[in-house]
């Protein structure tokens, strides 16, 4: 059988090979990437890319950070898995370097988002039941409308979008919506007795870059501490930087009793994520009765921790907060000038967002082809709206270039 490892393949026959033999769940830019460095992606053929995606905010800390691959490198020549059936080496050093950076007493590790927020889902109900006193199978929690918080059953049960929906039911039970950035109306719904968890992205990712107002994280804090319901920070896109602070829950000063990580927990190399909680919440969850075979792996523990350690080394926060601002204002610039084509922008740190007016049937994706063919990645969500987010490594003049080919491809529609 032929092998194809190792042999340079054409952008076009790799495009097939995907529609070909994957399946067709994601609808990807007409792009193919070999490589990446740093803000830097490169196609097959040598063009050289602004990667503005970050993939989706995984790749924090740039492409193949040398720290970072080279943790894993090191590690995999040692030793990758031994599952939790043992203990290993590598797993408490992380789990105390992981839970006194962001100050909670105990970590669950697994390995990617959507099984962080089923795991934080499952210690919520457990604590629940166990701390609170609520009926067996009566626990609710209450999520926000417009949310994405993964794929799996459960949590698209708790999602508003048709598209993660139509056809995946029958749905998981206890999950009550409300309206993000409305502290009002989750006050009505905290009152019932059988609420176990808030759940909560401080700023909503997939859903366009909608930051809330000042004090809204903190008025629902505030709610669930009044009513004995446990706050669950979804942060594994808005965190680690991405919008300015650690946590994006750090504008308004909440420690979240539940925090739940990702993406860029292993700076785009290996997919790692962690719930942290503090140990009256945490130990709710016994011997047996959660877990992941490669979660707190080795190889993840070594990668996070170097992954975590860039983001402190390099002062990616600062950069992300300071960049962010001239971003933000360079966008409105652009949208003053352009008021017709662009409807918003918005963000914090370097997460902002572009939410384009369909003219003469262009959309926000033709928008995002112009931008590729002027060596800027980024993707459209919704149809109408551009996400920004490039690693937080980047520098004030990448940045401005990156500024000036938004610019002109703007000035082109
Ligand atoms: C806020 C948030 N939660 C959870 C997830 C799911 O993470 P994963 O794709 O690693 O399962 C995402 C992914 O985009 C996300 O943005």
């Amino acid at each position: 059988m032929e092998t194809i490892t190792n042999k340079k393949i054409s952008a076009e026959q790799a495009i097939e090979l995907e529609d070909k033999y994957g399946a067709h769940n994601y609808h990807p830019l007409p792009v193919v990437l070999e490589r990446g460095e740093g803000v830097y992606v490169w196609d097959v053929d040598g063009k050289k890319y602004f990667d503005f995606l970050a993939a989706y905010s995984a790749v924090n800390q740039g492409h193949c950070h040398p720290k970072i691959v080279s943790a894993l490198t090191e590690q995999a020549q040692k030793l990758t898995l031994t599952s939790r059936a043992f203990y290993n080496d590598s797993l408490g050093e992380y789990e105390k370097f992981v839970t006194s950076y962001f100050g909670y007493d105990k970590v669950l590790p697994m390995n990617t988002g959507a099984e962080g927020v089923e795991t934080a889902l499952k210690l919520a109900r457990k604590w629940a039941y166990e701390k609170k006193g609520v009926a067996e199978n009566e626990a609710v929690v209450i999520v926000c409308k417009n949310n994405f918080h993964g794929r799996t059953i459960s949590i698209v049960s708790a999602s508003s979008d048709p598209d993660a929906r139509t056809n995946f039911g029958p749905f998981t039970p206890g999950i009550v919506s409300v309206e993000y950035n409305d502290a009002a109306a989750l006050a009505e719904l905290v009152k019932n007795k059988n609420v176990a968890a808030f759940l909560v992205e401080p700023v909503q990712g997939e859903a366009g870059v909608i930051v809330p107002d000042e004090g809204y994280l903190k008025k629902c804090y505030e709610l669930c501490k009044e009513n004995n319901v446990l706050f669950i920070a979804d942060e594994i896109q808005s965190g680690l930087g991405r919008t300015g602070k650690l946590l994006a829950c750090d504008y308004d000063g909440v420690h979240p009793d539940i925090l739940i990580l990702g993406k860029a927990l292993a700076g785009g190399v290996y997919p790692v994520s962690a719930v942290l909680a503090n140990d009256e919440i945490m130990l709710c969850i016994k011997p047996g009765q959660h877990g992941s075979t490669y979660g707190g792996n080795p190889l993840a523990c070594k990668v996070a921790i170097a992954a975590l350690t860039v983001l402190k080394e390099e002062k990616l926060v600062e950069n992300s907060e300071r960049l962010g601002k001239v971003l933000l204002n360079e966008l409105k610039a652009i949208q003053a000038s352009y008021p017709d084509l662009i409807k918003t922008v918005r963000g914090k740190g370097l997460f902002c967002a572009m939410v384009i007016n369909e003219r003469n049937g262009k959309n926000a994706w033709d928008v995002c082809i112009e931008l590729l063919k002027n060596g800027l990645l980024a993707k459209p969500t919704h149809g109408d709206i551009i996400r920004f987010a490039p690693p937080l490594v980047i520098t004030e003049a990448q940045l401005m270039e990156c500024v000036s080919i938004i610019r002109k491809v703007v000035k082109m529609f």
